[in-house]
C-alpha cells in the first residue's frame, strides 16, 4: 500500500484524528502535557514498559513511543485478536475504568487496556503494545505515514 499523508494542523491538544493505511486504522494523538506526564507514572502495570517485545520502528522505541513527544502515532487494531480499541481519555472514576485510570484505550472485544503510549496493561490478552508504524514529519504538521 501507499504512504498516506495526515495534515494535523487542526488537531488541538487532547483531540485524536484517525487515517486509513493499508486498510488500517492508525490514530494520530495531540498528547497535552499532562498525557505526557502520566506516562513514566505507568511503568511498572504495563506489561512491556521499553517496548522490547513490540513492534515499532527504532525511532519510535522510547518512552512516549513517538518521534516528537506530542504525537501519539499508532495502528488502532488490538494486538490479541484484531478488534479496534476505543479512547478512554477521561480519567479517575469518570472513565468508568477506577480511580487510577490516567487515560488510554480499551479493548471491547476481551478488555485489553492500553496506556497514552498505547503500552498494554499487564494481565491483560493483548499480547504486545500497539504498533507503531513507520512515518516521518514532511513539515511541523504533516505526517507520512507508511
Ligand atoms: Fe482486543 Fe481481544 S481483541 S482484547
Amino acid at each position: 500500500g501507499a504512504p498516506v499523508e495526515a495534515d494535523v494542523s487542526k488537531l488541538a491538544p487532547g483531540e485524536m484524528m484517525t487515517v486509513e493505511w493499508r486498510g488500517k486504522p492508525v490514530w494520530i494523538l495531540r498528547r497535552t502535557e499532562e498525557m505526557l506526564a502520566s506516562l513514566p507514572k505507568l511503568d511498572d502495570r504495563v506489561a512491556d514498559p521499553h517496548s522490547d517485545k513490540s513492534e515499532q520502528p527504532e525511532y519510535a522505541k522510547n518512552e512516549t513511543r513517538s518521534i516528537k513527544p506530542e504525537y501519539l502515532i499508532a495502528v488502532g487494531i488490538c494486538t490479541h485478536l484484531g478488534c479496534s480499541p476505543s479512547a478512554k481519555f477521561a480519567t479517575g472514576e469518570e472513565s468508568g475504568l477506577g480511580a487510577d485510570w490516567l487515560g488510554g484505550f480499551l479493548c471491547p472485544c476481551h478488555g485489553s487496556t492500553f496506556d497514552l503510549a498505547a503500552r498494554v496493561f499487564k494481565s491483560k490478552p493483548a499480547p504486545t503494545n500497539l504498533v507503531i508504524p513507520p512515518h516521518k514529519y514532511l513539515t511541523d504538521t504533516t505526517i507520512l505515514i507508511g
